[in-house]
């Protein structure tokens, strides 16, 4: 169930950034979500092409929040190391930018800089409550499908709740937004499912 790799399904990734930067540039926080982030090979692709997208001193302000239900997953995360065969579909010059040899052959660290941006947390999304409130940015890929038509649709609620205005939801391509929340989010484009939060008054 913890199946992922780095750069796994990049352009609703880079959608997201892009549009990020549109909402959040010149924020003295930027605030992201990585819900069922696994060995943290999302949240890492994320913040390398934040790095990438956004000047040093305005990426200090980048908190990634990686959150999963499974705690040895995330131990690895925490490690921040990964073997090379894990690493090959990284794109070259970005490997050799943001990656450093360990004392272990064959294995490979996040610098410092990246790994400092991310904040590894516990949390099983099925309680309904989010971490906190204020995110910029949620991603939620390859974990709702695992989840009940009913627990899908009370996740992406508490989604929509924890986002600030203007926020982004990304999930994966085969994941439809459910009729039921479908007011809640705004769908911005067609060929990925990257979506902004509608205010909704009660
Ligand atoms: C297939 S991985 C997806 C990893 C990454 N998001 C990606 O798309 O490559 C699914 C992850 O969801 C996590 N997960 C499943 N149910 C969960 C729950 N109720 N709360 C939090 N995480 C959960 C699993 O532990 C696993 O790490």
């Amino acid at each position: 169930m913890a199946f992922t790799f780095f750069f796994r399904d990049i352009e609703p990734l880079n959608h997201a950034v892009s549009f990020l930067m549109n909402v959040a540039s010149g924020r003295s926080r930027i605030r992201i979500w990585d819900a069922g982030c696994a060995m943290g090979q999302e949240p890492f692709t994320l913040a390398i092409l934040l790095a990438e997208s956004m000047n040093p001193f305005a990426f200090r302000n980048v908190q990634i929040f990686a959150t999963d239900w499974d705690p040895p997953l995330l131990e690895i995360l925490k490690k921040g190391v990964y073997p090379w065969e894990e690493l090959q579909r990284i794109p070259a010059e970005l490997f050799q930018k943001y990656f450093q040899p360990v004392e272990i052959e064959g294995q490979f660290r996040l610098i410092d800089r990246i790994r400092r941006c991310i904040q590894p947390t516990i949390h099983d999304l099925l309680t309904y409550t989010p971490i906190r409130n204020g995110f910029s940015l949620i991603v939620c890929k390859n974990v709702l499908l695992h989840f009940q038509p009913q627990q899908r649709v009370e996740v992406i609620r508490m989604f929509h709740d924890a986002l600030e205005p203007g926020g982004i939801f990304v999930t994966e391509h085969t994941q439809k937004m459910p009729e039921e929340a479908s007011h809640l989010f705004e769908q911005l484009l067609t060929n990925c499912q990257v979506f902004r939060k509608i205010e909704v008054t009660t």
